[in-house]
């Protein structure tokens, strides 16, 4: 089973940057929660973190984060999970789009020339930089949310597939889109796929569960668009509340072993962002 050797989305100043956003707390509100200088506060924001093992600890108690998963990632060493085998083929499309990349992922049944796909990347042109020469045909879309960089080939894709539409959630205004709401399942083929609302990150958002039912063994897929990283979550852009609730709801849902694909970054497991992840204190 793949893995991808990339590097996390999120480093430790962006998890604190987001942390303070999320709790309203300024620079100096947390200095004076915690007795760390704001300066310093300020250089981990800036990628520049010299804070010791005890201060990351107290930055986590005023911040409500995990406390072991905040520690890891202040020393470089979040730890990633082994990610087991799955009953599909998982083609993870990593696309440059600004300073970063984003992730749309094509499923297929290995050996198989068709699959399904999930986000299209910032455009139809990127999506194809990328693309596998063994697919030939895609028969559905999903799509997580409206964004640049994941929806941006969305309508193309669809006219490039002959499809009817692409499934999106609730709420998304796409003009090549059908509703795909909470608890709706879809079957093609191989795969059955379910629905997550996850508004938060945008005011229209939506994970996906991916399962084979027919297949002997293997395990299941979520696909996590921006809710959920290895050892990150989402901008809380819509709502900071909804985010939170949504983070634990969908990886508290999932069987522990269930492998997350997110839109940034590298997979992970449910289990293992339920232990870690900073924001799941
Ligand atoms: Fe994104």
């Amino acid at each position: 089973m793949l893995n991808l050797t990339v590097p996390l989305e999120d480093e430790l100043g962006d998890v604190l940057e987001k942390a303070m956003r999320q709790s309203g707390l300024s620079e100096e509100g947390l200095a004076q929660r915690t007795g760390i200088a704001p300066a310093k506060i300020l250089d981990a924001i800036d990628y520049r973190s010299d804070l010791s093992s005890a201060e990351l600890r107290q930055l986590a108690a005023a911040l409500e984060l995990n406390e072991i998963g905040l520690c890891a990632l202040g020393c470089g060493q979040y730890p990633l999970p082994e990610i087991s085998a799955l009953p599909f083929c998982v083609h993870a499309l990593r696309m440059p789009h600004g300073i970063g990349f984003a992730n749309a992922y094509l499923l297929a049944d290995c050996g198989a020339t068709h699959g399904i796909l999930f986000d299209t990347g910032p455009d139809i042109g990127a999506l194809e930089s990328v693309w596998p020469d063994s697919i030939k045909k895609v028969d559905a879309v999903f799509l997580t949310h409206v964004e640049g960089e994941h929806s941006g080939g969305l309508c193309d894709a669809v006219a490039r597939f002959g499809l009817p539409a692409a499934y999106c959630p609730t709420g998304a205004s796409v003009p090549c889109g059908q509703v795909m709401a909470e608890g709706e399942r879809k079957r093609f083929g191989l795969f059955e796929v379910t629905a997550f609302s996850t508004p938060g990150h945008a005011s229209s958002h939506n994970c996906y569960l991916v399962t084979a039912p027919s297949a002997q063994s293997g395990g299941a897929l979520l696909i996590s668009g921006d809710l959920i990283f290895a050892g990150s979550a989402g901008g809380g852009y819509y709502c900071h509340r909804q985010l939170a609730t949504h983070l634990r709801r969908v990886l508290e849902a999932v069987p522990a072993q269930t492998v997350i694909a997110p839109g940034h970054g590298p997979l992970t497991t449910a289990g293992n962002e339920l232990c870690y992840n900073p924001f799941i204190a």
